[in-house]
């Protein structure tokens, strides 16, 4: 939609404090800009500078961008190098060894600490046991793990002997648990006896167990399970052990094993706007070097910082920013099991305090539940606490709003810590649009300007660029380390998905629309163009549910719309139709607790319909296709303005407008 510029109302800005700048990695938009011309002026020149000067290198690499074979392109093909090694090794040589890597604090507050040389010494015990597992070079390792040292030790230890893991979040349920696991083949998983957030226990070692028994083509023959609790859990002879008692056994010492920089490093499971979740590949060299780069230009990350990112690893951002970017860059970095609203709701804020956080990365939809519960019971609002300690705020996974940010900025950072507003996707392995917190004047709502290096555009339909203030598809138009380099086991899919042939096929399509300011020429994300939702910063596939909900014994058909929520950012409305007739008052509202059930025992409590409506059939065109628009329409309870003169039954939806 085109703005018009009339209409504008004037931008404000907020600046750099000037003691921030003074020491930022990117002082100031002059040294911004310089950094953007030098990626203009010599695109491999510049990545290899950075790849050369901010990665340890076994061997060297000769060849930066192999781009023979788009769009499947290969960085630093010949160099060779270890993840780990960059981590932890790197920081023992350098005088760091008994620098804090990690701070642990447990659902009930314990708080347990690793220094880089513990952390080192972990790791290379538990890649000795893998070993000794017979897990070795390009394996595949499922991670079912809550937060946890260990969870990073896994990580970590995979890297070290080149598995290739595929961390599964543990709020997954056994059958998309499963799914992961035989699509991966994954020889192992490293799990733990249960896990404990806000208070309550999650059996995830049974969880393994079942999703494992629902799938006999799986092929795991080890399970490793680190004991957080020590309840009895059942075990299955020869083919379980505890992770302890494996990393007791073996030698603290670990050679790593080197690998090539394309060498995957591991696959991520992402939602899809059609079929399964797609194992987004990615590659160890160019990883890390974006892994490092963004912790000091969008993180400005110093030695002494504390730094808290509040993402799980099952996540990507738990990737990047907990698992290996901190580490890469030697920081100390606080790790939390639990939930931000338990015991209370101002836990957030006691850990910054009392752990001196100096940067602090979360969610939107994070920060608005804490905006609401701090303004019913004062009791917790952040003013209780000494925030210090703060220099620098970050957000990420779903658009901020600006009311959201206005109160990060005020209340969490007392007007001194710029925000980082960073977008970016699983695929595109690190941030791609985000201020440079040194020199980017900020402005609420918006990620402002690409990363020096991507070049990112706006365009329309054909590929063509788009003018600024004219919202369109935003793409990336040149390859880039960190990329994606493969939808695992399917390279149509990913050539297909991310590339599409409307566009040309050499253009990167994230899926999402953006519209650029028409002055600042700064970037806004409007949201997907796709099928896939943002629920509380995660990406869900209607797909995904709707074949879940269709799967339910007393369901005819289902479709599910994403609808604005004030919380979670975007909700999840479902439109049922049962095979037995409309349900009416206490039936319905049985039968809608039932499917809610279902989902999150199918997929996981995030997929589960806020709302669920029943009709007696979907609108749909004269083809037979679900018309999806409009369900969004009655979904949000606005007027139905569209042309349905293509619809085939428009008596439909006066009765799922009257079925909330
Ligand atoms: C959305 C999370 C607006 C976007 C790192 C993207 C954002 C999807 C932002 C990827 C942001 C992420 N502003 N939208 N700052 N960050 N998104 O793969 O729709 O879990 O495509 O990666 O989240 O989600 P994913």
């Amino acid at each position: 939609m085109a703005a018009n510029p009339a209409e504008k109302k004037e931008t404000v800005f907020y600046y750099p404090p000037v003691d921030f700048v003074k020491n930022a990695a990117i002082p100031g938009m002059d040294a911004y800009r310089a950094l953007c011309r030098a990626a203009e002026e010599n695109y491999e020149g510049f990545w290899e500078e950075l790849a050369r000067e901010n990665v340890l290198w076994h061997k060297p690499f000769t060849k930066v961008l192999n781009d023979t074979n788009p769009p499947f392109y290969k960085w630093f093909e010949d160099g060779e190098l270890n993840v780990s090694w960059n981590c932890l090794d790197k920081h023992l040589a350098n005088g760091n060894a008994e620098k804090d890597a990690i701070i642990f604090e447990a659902d009930d507050g314990t708080v347990t600490k690793v220094t880089y040389r513990q952390l080192h010494e972990r790791v290379c015990r538990l890649a000795n046991g893998l070993k000794s597992l017979g897990v070795g070079k390009g394996d595949r390792v499922v991670i079912y793990m809550a937060m946890s040292i260990e969870a990073v030790v896994a990580m970590q230890a995979c890297a070290r002997i080149g598995a290739i893991h595929s961390v599964v979040f543990g709020g997954f349920s056994a059958p998309s648990l499963g799914e992961r696991i035989v699509n991966a083949g994954a020889v192992a998983v490293i799990t733990a006896d249960m896990q404990i957030r806000g208070g309550r226990r999650l059996p995830l070692k049974a969880i393994v167990d079942e999703a494992l028994a629902l799938n006999d083509n799986h092929t795991v023959k080890n399970i490793v399970v680190y004991r957080r609790t020590g309840d009895g859990i059942p075990f299955t002879e020869g083919r379980d052990c505890w992770m302890d008692e494996l990393m007791a056994r073996q030698s603290a010492e670990c050679e790593p094993e080197w690998v090539d920089a394309e060498h995957p490093l591991f696959i991520l499971y992402t939602s899809g706007s059609t079929g399964n979740p797609k194992g987004a590949q990615h590659a160890s060299g160019g990883f890390l070097l974006w892994a490092i780069m963004t912790m000091r230009w969008t993180f400005d990350i110093k030695p002494s910082d504390v730094f808290w990112c509040t993402a799980d690893i099952g996540w990507i951002t738990g990737h990047t920013y907990n698992a290996y970017g901190p580490l890469a860059t030697g920081a100390t970095i606080l790790l939390f099991e639990g939930v931000p609203t338990y015991p209370h709701a101002g836990r957030f804020w006691e850990m910054i305090d009392k752990h001196k956080v100096s940067i602090f990365y979360t969610a939107p939809t994070a920060i608005r539940s804490l905006i609401k519960a701090s303004s019913e019971d004062n009791r917790v609002a952040p003013e209780h606490y000494d925030l210090s300690s703060l220099r620098l705020l970050g957000s990420v996974g779903e658009p901020i709003n600006p009311e959201a940010w206005l109160w990060f900025y005020r209340h969490i950072g007392k007007e001194r810590c710029p925000i980082v507003d960073t977008f970016w996707q699983t695929e595109t392995g690190g941030h791609v649009i985000a201020p440079m917190p040194g020199a980017t004047p900020l402005v609420p709502g918006s990620c402002t300007l690409p990363l020096p290096g991507l070049s990112v555009s706006v365009v329309d339909e054909t590929g063509q660029e788009l003018p600024w203030g004219q919202g369109g598809i935003l793409v990336i138009n040149r390859p880039w380390p960190s990329m994606i380099r493969t939808v695992w086991g399917n390279d149509e899919r990913y050539k297909t998905h991310y590339w599409p042939e409307e566009l040309g096929g050499r253009l990167y399509q994230a899926g999402d629309g953006a519209i650029r300011d028409p002055q600042t020429g700064y970037f806004t994300i409007t949201g997907r163009i796709d099928d896939v939702l943002n629920v509380s910063g995660h990406a869900l596939g209607t797909m995904e549910v709707e074949s879940v909900l269709s799967a339910h014994p007393m369901v005819a058909e289902a479709a599910v719309v994403g609808k604005p929520d004030d919380l979670t950012g975007e909700s999840i409305c479902a439109f049922v139709i049962l095979k037995n007739e409309l349900p009416k008052g206490e039936a319905a509202k049985h039968i809608a607790s039932d499917l809610r059930k279902w989902v999150s025992r199918e997929i996981s409590p995030i997929a589960r319909p806020k709302e669920i409506r029943f009709g007696e059939n979907l609108p749909k065109t004269r083809s037979g296709k679900i018309m999806r628009r409009l369900l969004r329409v009655i979904a949000r309870g606005e007027e139905i303005t569209q042309d349905i003169s293509t619809l085939e039954n428009p008596a439909i939806l006066e009765q799922l407008r009257q079925s909330l």
